[in-house]
C-alpha cells in the first residue's frame, strides 16, 4: 500500500464533550476542558479526536439538535475557545474532527422557524411537510427512532412535518438543492477554519422515499422492544439518492486535501454499508463499522465477521472498527473487566482505523442512573426498555480528588462508584492497568507497520481462541486472543515459531502454547 493517510494509520478517540472535562464549575464539560486534557491524550497515544456536537443547541438531544451550524454553544465555550483548541491539537500533531448533523436541525433553527411560518415561505420546502392522510392522521406509518409517530402536526399551517428523531429535530429535505448548498457551505466553513474532517450523523437517514409509502411491519417486533422496531425502515432510510449527497460532501472535502476525512454513521448490514465507500465515485472515507458492538463475543462469530467484512470491502476501501460510542453499551459492561482488555487488543490489532470511546481506556462501565437523574430523551419517551444512553455518557475520571478532577461543581451525570481508584492518574501509575494496556497497544501499533497498515490473515479459530496474522513486507506478527475465562491451548504455526511475545493483556509469564484465562497476546 502506497503512502497511507493519517486516518488510515492512526487511531481516533471520541470525546463526548459534556462529560470529558469541565473548566468553569457548571458540571458540564467544555472546550477549555478538552484543551487542558490534550497532553493526557498524547500520552495515551491517539492520533485524532472526534468531538460530539458543540454547536448552539437547545439540547433536546444533547447537541444533536443544532440551532446554528456555524457557532459554538455557550455551554461549551466560544469560537475563540474552539480556535484555541484546534491550534492546541495541531501543535501536538493531533487531528480534530467535528460532528456534522445534516439529517435534521433543531426546531429552534431559524430555517425551521421560517419553514413553519407559512406554507408559501421560501424555506417551506427545506423540511418535509405533508398533508394528513385521507381521513386525517399522520401521512404514513413511519415511527420515530425515539418512539411515537415520526410526524408532528402543525396547527398553524395545517400540515405534518417529519422527524426521524425527536419532534424538536425536524428532518431537512435533502432533495431541495438549496438545502444541499447551504449544508455544503457549513462543511466549507469548518474546513476553512482548519478542521481535519467530520463524523457525519445518521448518514443513511438523509434521504427518504419521494412518495412516503408505509414501511412494512417487522414480524420480529415484540412490545419489549423500542417502538421504532415495529416497522422496518425500508422507505425512510438508505435510499439510492443518498449516495449523490455523500459524493457531494466528498468532493467538498477532497477540494481541500486527501487528509480531510469523512466518517459516516451508518447502521446497516455489511453489504449495504459498503455502498457508502462509493461505487464509481468516492463517498465517505470510513463508513463506521459497528459490528464489534453488536456481535456476540464468540471466537467463531468474530472470526467469520472479520473475514466477511474484509472480503466485502470494495477495492481501495479502508476498513475501520468501533467498540463503543455514546449511543451503545459500554465495552466494560458487555465483556467484563478481563475481556474488556482482550477486546482492546482486538480493536487495536485488526486491520483498519479503530475508534476508541472516551473512558474505555480506564475500563469505565455503564453507570446506573437513579430515576430522578435520567435525562436521555430516548429513555424518558420509552422508559424501562433498556434504551437509556445516560449510563454510557457519564463523566471521565481524571484523579482521586473531589468529583474525580472532572469538575469543581456537581457533575451533570453521576460518576462511577469506583472513581477513587478507576481514574487516569491512578491507572497511569500502574503498569498493570487497562490504561497502561491501551497505551502499550497504541505504542506498538504506531511502531509496527504490520499493525497499522499490514494485511490481515486468519490463522485459527478453535474453541475460545481467535488468532490472526498481520503482515507487511517481511514483517509478520501474530495475535492470539482467548475469549474465554479458562486456559486454552494454542498450536503455534510453524512460521511463527521464532516470534517473541511482545505484549500480553495479563502481563508477564505468557506462554503462547497455553493461553491463560482472558488472555490476549501479540507476537512479533
Ligand atoms: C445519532 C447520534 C445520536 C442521536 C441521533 C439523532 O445516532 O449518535 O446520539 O441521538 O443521531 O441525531
Ligand atoms: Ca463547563
Amino acid at each position: 500500500m502506497s503512502d497511507p493517510q493519517w486516518w488510515q494509520r492512526g487511531v481516533i478517540y471520541q470525546i463526548y464533550p459534556r462529560s470529558f472535562q469541565d473548566s468553569n464549575g457548571d458540571g458540564i464539560g467544555d472546550l477549555k476542558g478538552i484543551e487542558a486534557r490534550l497532553d493526557a491524550l498524547v500520552a495515551l497515544g491517539i492520533d485524532a479526536i472526534w468531538v460530539s456536537p458543540i454547536f448552539p443547541s437547545p439540547m433536546a438531544d444533547f447537541g444533536y439538535d443544532v440551532a446554528d451550524y456555524c457557532g459554538i454553544d455557550s455551554r461549551f465555550g466560544t469560537m475563540d475557545d474552539f480556535d484555541s483548541l484546534l491550534a492546541a491539537c495541531h501543535a501536538r500533531g493531533l487531528k480534530l474532527l467535528l460532528d456534522f448533523v445534516p439529517n435534521h436541525t433543531s426546531d429552534q433553527h431559524p430555517w425551521f422557524a421560517e419553514s413553519r411560518a407559512s406554507r408559501d415561505n421560501p424555506k417551506r420546502d427545506w423540511y418535509l411537510w405533508r398533508d394528513p392522510a385521507p381521513g386525517g392522521g399522520p401521512p404514513n406509518n413511519w415511527i420515530s427512532d425515539f418512539g411515537g409517530s415520526a410526524w408532528e402536526w402543525d396547527e398553524a399551517t395545517g400540515q405534518f412535518y417529519y422527524h426521524a428523531f425527536l419532534k424538536e429535530q425536524p428532518d431537512l429535505n435533502w432533495r431541495n438543492p438549496e438545502v444541499v448548498e447551504a449544508m455544503l457551505g457549513v462543511l466549507r466553513f469548518w474546513l476553512d477554519r482548519g478542521v481535519d474532517g467530520f463524523r457525519i450523523d445518521v448518514l443513511w437517514h438523509m434521504v427518504k422515499h419521494a412518495d412516503f409509502p408505509d414501511n412494512p411491519p417487522n414480524p420480529a417486533w415484540t412490545p419489549a422492544m423500542g417502538e421504532m422496531f415495529r416497522v422496518l425502515q425500508l422507505h425512510s432510510t438508505d435510499q439510492p439518492e443518498v449516495h449523490g449527497i455523500a459524493r457531494d460532501m466528498r468532493r467538498v472535502a477532497d477540494g481541500y486535501s486527501p487528509e480531510r476525512v469523512l466518517i459516516g454513521e451508518i447502521y446497516l448490514p455489511v453489504e449495504r454499508l459498503m455502498d457508502y465507500y462509493g461505487r464509481g465515485a468516492p463517498e465517505v472515507h470510513l463508513p463506521f463499522n459497528f459490528q464489534l458492538i453488536e456481535a456476540p463475543w464468540k471466537a467463531e462469530t468474530l472470526a467469520r465477521l472479520i473475514a466477511d467484512y474484509e472480503a466485502a470491502l470494495p477495492p481501495g476501501g479502508w476498513p475501520n472498527w468501533v467498540l463503543g460510542n455514546h449511543d451503545r453499551p459500554r465495552a466494560a459492561s458487555r465483556f467484563g473487566p478481563e475481556q474488556a482488555r482482550v477486546a482492546a487488543m482486538l480493536l487495536l490489532t485488526l486491520r483498519g482505523t479503530p475508534t476508541i470511546y472516551y473512558g474505555d481506556e480506564i475500563g469505565l462501565a455503564e453507570v446506573p442512573i437513579p430515576a430522578e437523574r435520567v435525562v436521555d430523551p430516548r429513555e424518558l419517551n420509552e422508559p424501562g426498555k433498556g434504551l437509556n444512553r445516560d449510563p454510557v455518557r457519564t463523566p471521565m475520571a481524571w484523579d482521586d480528588g473531589d468529583t474525580a478532577g472532572f469538575t469543581r461543581g456537581e457533575p451533570w451525570l453521576p460518576l462511577h462508584d469506583d472513581w477513587r481508584t478507576r481514574n487516569v492518574a491512578a491507572q497511569r501509575g500502574d503498569p498493570g492497568s487497562i490504561w497502561s494496556l491501551y497505551r502499550d497497544l497504541l505504542a506498538l501499533r504506531r511502531e509496527r507497520a504490520a499493525l497499522h497498515v499490514g494485511d490481515w490473515l486468519p490463522v485459527e479459530c478453535a474453541g475460545d481462541i481467535l488468532a490472526y496474522a498481520r503482515r507487511h513486507g517481511d514483517e509478520r506478527m501474530l495475535v492470539v486472543l482467548n475469549l474465554g475465562d479458562r486456559p486454552q491451548p494454542f498450536a503455534i504455526p510453524e512460521w511463527a515459531g521464532e516470534l517473541a511475545v511482545l505484549l500480553s493483556t495479563r502481563g508477564a509469564g505468557a506462554d503462547p502454547a497455553l493461553l491463560r484465562a482472558d488472555e490476549g497476546l501479540i507476537l512479533g
